[in-house]
């Protein structure tokens, strides 16, 4: 009892404090407000870019040092380096009149200076504290270094790997992508965004970015609510949940209306459904691109963008040569204004920018943190736990360090393309290529050649090598190339071939309507399969990629993303079995492109087809089957794990029951290694269709060789809610199969039944 009082008035003693929080800075707030023009107050709503890092728009911000000192300016990304970073903090309070202290952003998307694996490649590991970890880390370096603002998580759910921007998320499944994007705030914010080493994280990009119509990026999209709110929104949702202190509006339209100028998504369903209290930021330009829309002149759109909610523009500068005019003709209120201000001067406030505008200016720390000995090691570890092991026949992988090893391929001695996609702050130099990973290990007999080019197409390279040289093409013939490769094959015990996308052919505007490996490489696999040696494939991508070939003609296919800068370290860690592979797939790779959309939790039909032969007016394609090549959450370890039967504690519940699913997990392999249990519920029948099948939860457990463990999930009525089509979230009673498994396809399941 006594303690009981005692947590109580500890209780009421914090919520006491966060109140008294919260009434010192709106005091603080609202006196700095006070003193502000109107001009300074719009002035606080742009965000610019100076340039130096990389634009991903067709503007830079022009004449930043005067806009900066004549107060016309919230915050900067784009600027890399404490003493610049510094530099530019000093202009803000030695020459603005009110010496507010800027915002500095930047897009840390895996890694800062040290750079991780692709997100993609990271949200393989479904290891959801390693995830975290990632992301305190990343803090960690950005903050020593000056930052105090991430571009990230990006939680965009992507069923369409024909979008080059799927490299930058966590797949295609809402319950994992909410755990990883919750995960990653949790990370860059460490609940106490006034600590050094915080950074305020800015979920994106808001919302449904990833269902761009073809894959195109930057194009429509068209859903209906239902579908947003079970499938979409999850991890946006989970993010602001999180506590994540900013939100990014993405380019695509919602019902017609772009989400920068979108006021059912920015106020009432991020603010008011959601309670969100942070701050908007518009993404690149987007405010100016609904001009284009067709959404008015700049001063309408920026007018818009006001009145939807959005308080911060970037680079467009749209809110501060218009609003102005706006308010004066009524187009926009002083309380949207101020509203909007007093929004982003709060997250400065929460950042302690006002106590100490150089709080995260300390070069002693810069020096000690920034691509620290530490974050390789991070960087190396989380790199093999990304990997996915999709194919491993007759265990010719592990290789032995005693075998002769060719290795061969267009990224196998490659450091420009190791980092993947948005490492605008990385250093392709440190990249560590596969060659010299392999080399590092100890194994003595390695035949090099690179057999060919990423592609042969010099048009299609240009396109590639915008930030620098990608695809590097050769001198030599294809043929030259590929003979030099055969030969060093014919003399080796096995052959490592490591190909697949540079870095660019995934990312921003990279959207490609084939999403295979390029010809050039196919041919020097072919000629390799030739050899009859054995053929191991390391695959490097952004994006899920059709394997047809690859998968049928190879006798292993380790899919390693693009791995980061410790690439070749954390690939030989794998290939020789220090590190047992264990990633699974958080998005299902499909056949051909044809059949995208392939995703597994998708609906049924009236005629679903039973199985992958085809069959008469059932729905199905006459050139394809419908299953994927390789299903979501699918991955295999040189380990072999074995499923017990699944038990369940009960066949028939009620109400607030607790249902326990279990089963019992074995080692049957000779290597200790971790296997990602995966529980899946189907709802047999719901008012509106429902998925075929739904992750629900997983555990990854590691098991030493030979050992068993039980493995239980706790199933309550929560985990059976859905949106129904009033858009109420609840569970309705009826049948569920229960499924537990080592993918989305190969699954126990067992019938339930579950009254009110
Ligand atoms: C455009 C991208 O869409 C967004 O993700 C990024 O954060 C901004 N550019 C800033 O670089």
């Amino acid at each position: 009892m006594k303690r009981l009082m005692t947590l109580w008035l500890l209780l009421i003693a914090m919520a006491g404090y966060g109140q008294s929080a919260d009434v010192k800075m709106k005091t603080y707030v609202d006196g700095l407000m006070k003193k502000m023009t109107l001009e300074e107050k719009i002035g606080q709503l742009n965000l610019l870019t100076p340039g130096g890092g990389i634009a991903t728009g067709a503007v830079v911000s022009s004449d930043v040092e005067n806009k900066i000192a004549n107060g016309q300016v919230g915050g900067l990304f784009g600027v890399i380096g404490e003493a610049k970073i510094r530099q530019a903090q000093e202009l803000a309070i030695s020459r603005s009149r009110l010496k507010i202290p800027l915002l500095f952003g930047s897009d840390v998307i895996h890694g800062y200076k040290t750079t991780f694996p692709i997100p993609l490649g990271l949200s393989c590991s479904w290891d959801i504290e390693m995830i975290e970890r990632s992301a305190r880390v990343a803090a960690t370096e950005a903050t020593a270094d000056g930052l105090n603002w991430a571009f990230s998580p990006m939680v965009d759910i992507a069923r369409d790997p024909r979008w080059g921007r799927i490299a930058e998320g966590a797949g295609e499944d809402p319950y994992l992508g909410s755990k990883i994007a919750a995960a990653m705030v949790r990370g860059y914010q460490n609940g106490d965004l006034s600590k050094d080493n915080t950074l305020m994280a800015c979920v994106k990009h808001f919302a449904l970015y990833g269902a761009a119509d073809g894959g195109r990026d930057y194009n429509t999209v068209d859903m209906s609510r239902v579908k947003m709110y079970n499938e979409y929104l999850p991890p946006y949702k989970a993010a602001v949940d999180a506590g994540s202190a900013s939100i990014m509006s993405s380019f695509n339209v919602i019902d017609g209306i772009p989400a920068t100028g979108n006021k059912w998504l920015l106020t009432d369903l991020l603010r008011k459904e959601w309670g969100f209290k942070g701050m908007v930021v518009s993404d690149y330009t987007s405010v100016n691109e609904m001009i284009d829309h067709g959404m008015g002149d700049l001063q309408q759109v920026s007018a818009l963008a006001l009145n939807a909610g959005l308080d911060m523009d970037m680079v467009g500068e749209g809110y501060l040569t218009t609003l102005k005019k706006s308010l004066k003709e009524g187009k926009v209120t002083q309380k949207q204004i101020d509203d909007a201000c007093r929004r982003i001067l709060e997250a400065k406030y929460k950042l302690g920018l006002f106590d100490d505008p150089y709080r995260y200016c300390k070069s002693d720390r810069a020096a000690t943190e920034v691509l620290s000995a530490d974050k390789k090691a991070a960087a190396r570890e989380f790199a093999t736990k990304s990997f996915v092991l999709l194919k491993n026949n007759n265990q010719v992988l592990p290789l032995k360090k005693t075998n002769s090893i060719a290795l061969v391929g267009p990224l196998a001695d490659n450091k420009s393309n190791m980092l993947g996609t948005w490492a605008v702050s990385g250093n392709a130099d440190l990249a560590i290529p596969v060659l010299q990973g392999i080399k590092n290990e100890g194994a003595t007999q390695v035949l090099y050649a690179k057999g060919a080019n990423i592609s042969d197409d010099t048009l299609y390279a240009k396109k590639i090598n915008v930030f620098g040289t990608r695809i590097d093409i050769d001198k030599r013939s294809a043929q030259e190339m590929i003979d030099e490769a055969v030969a060093v094959a014919n003399r080796a015990d096995v052959v490592v071939a490591v190909i697949g996308e540079a870095s660019e052919m995934s990312g921003e505007s990279s959207s490609r309507s084939r999403i295979d490996i390029p010809e050039s490489q196919i041919n020097l696999i072919k000629a390799l399969k030739r050899t009859g040696k054995p053929l191991v494939l390391v695959i490097m991508s952004g994006r899920p990629l059709t394997l047809n070939w690859e998968s049928a003609n190879a006798d292993a296919i380790l899919f390693t993303w693009h791995p980061g800068q410790e690439a070749g370290n954390a690939i030989a860690d794998v290939l020789f079995g220090d590190v047992n592979p264990s990633g699974k797939l958080s998005t299902s790779f499909p056949r051909n492109v044809g059949q995208i959309p392939v995703h597994y939790n998708h609906l049924n039909t009236g005629r679903p087809n039973p199985g992958d032969a085809f069959n008469k007016f059932r729905s199905n394609y006459l050139d394809v089957e419908n299953s994927p090549l390789y299903p979501f959450g699918y991955g295999l370890s040189y380990s072999r794990f074995e499923y017990g039967p699944l038990q369940l504690s009960s066949a028939a519940l009620k109400g607030n029951q607790v249902l326990t699913a279990s089963v019992q997990l074995t080692n049957k392999g000779a290597y200790a290694g971790e296997e990602v249990v995966q529980l899946y519920i189907r709802d047999l029948v719901g008012s509106i269709a429902r998925p075929l099948n739904e992750l629900k939860g997983f555990k990854k457990v590691l098991l030493k060789a030979g050992e068993s463990k039980t493995v239980s999930f706790t199933i309550t009525p929560e985990d059976l809610k859905f949106y129904n089509s009033a858009l109420r979230y609840d569970w309705e009673p009826g049948d569920f199969e229960i499924r537990i498994g080592t993918n989305s396809r190969d699954l126990q399941s067992v019938k339930i039944n579950w009254v009110k």
